[in-house]
């Protein structure tokens, strides 16, 4: 199993030090940057959109892990990738079409990938795992970032990463939501190989260091 991969979200940070923060993951041991986009429809909460997608890739070389929580996503992924964005994921409950629009963000060279909410079984991507590079599944109900982890979700990785594992894709699982030290390890011992952190990593005294620690967790006897 390779090393797990932390991908700190920016939800978190201090907006006013974007720069800075941006900076920080750069020289620190973040494997992805997690953006979460929000327009106050699909989540009850508005947060960031292009311009700041943009700010940030001038300042990154690691690949931005666009994550929307929009309606009508496929109208915005051309401009996402325009905007610098490597991995664009779409909700599974905002898209009608979802095989097209998984395809539409292949065609721009984008990683295309599927968040789904906790209320949503992962047999409904069954169906759609050999168009897509990661699955964004959802510990907490999305929306804010400092929420407790739903511990149903294990067993959603668990059946999750079975399937990926007997047909023998390179599907990422991205677990979103509540992670932190306390339990990363169950997480991982689920089946999951990248690890959203937002409170964990800004709230630490020592956000550097926090993601050492998280990317520093290895799961014994995994099988
Ligand atoms: C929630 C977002 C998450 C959030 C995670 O809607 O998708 O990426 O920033 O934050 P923490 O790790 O604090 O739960
Ligand atoms: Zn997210």
């Amino acid at each position: 199993m390779p090393a797990h991969l932390i991908a700190p979200s920016l939800l978190s940070c201090d907006f006013l030090r974007l720069g800075e923060e941006t900076r920080m993951l750069e020289n620190a041991q973040a494997d992805w940057l997690h953006l979460d986009v929000m327009d106050g429809n699909f989540v009850p909460n508005i947060s960031f959109g292009l311009p700041i997608i943009s700010a940030v890739k001038k300042i990154s070389t690691k690949p931005l892990d666009v994550h929307l929580m929009i309606v009508q996503p496929e109208k915005y992924i051309q401009a996402f990738r325009d905007a610098g964005a490597d991995h664009i994921s779409v909700h599974y409950e905002a898209c009608t079409h979802l095989h097209r629009t998984v395809h539409q963000i292949r065609e721009t060279g984008a990683k295309a990938g599927i968040a789904i909410n906790p209320h949503t079984p992962v047999e409904l991507l069954f169906d759609v795992l050999e168009d897509i590079d990661l699955v964004i599944l959802m510990s907490v109900n999305p929306g804010f970032g400092g929420q407790k982890f739903i511990y149903r979700s294990l067993d959603k990785i668990r059946r999750l990463r079975r399937e990926i594992d007997s047909r023998n894709l390179s599907v990422d699982i991205e677990v979103d939501g509540g992670v932190g030290l306390q339990n990363i390890e169950v997480i991982l011992q689920a089946g999951a190989s990248v690890l959203v952190a937002g409170n964990a990593v800004f709230q630490a005294p020592d956000p550097a260091d926090m993601i050492a620690k998280l990317k520093a967790v290895s799961v014994g006897n995994f099988v």
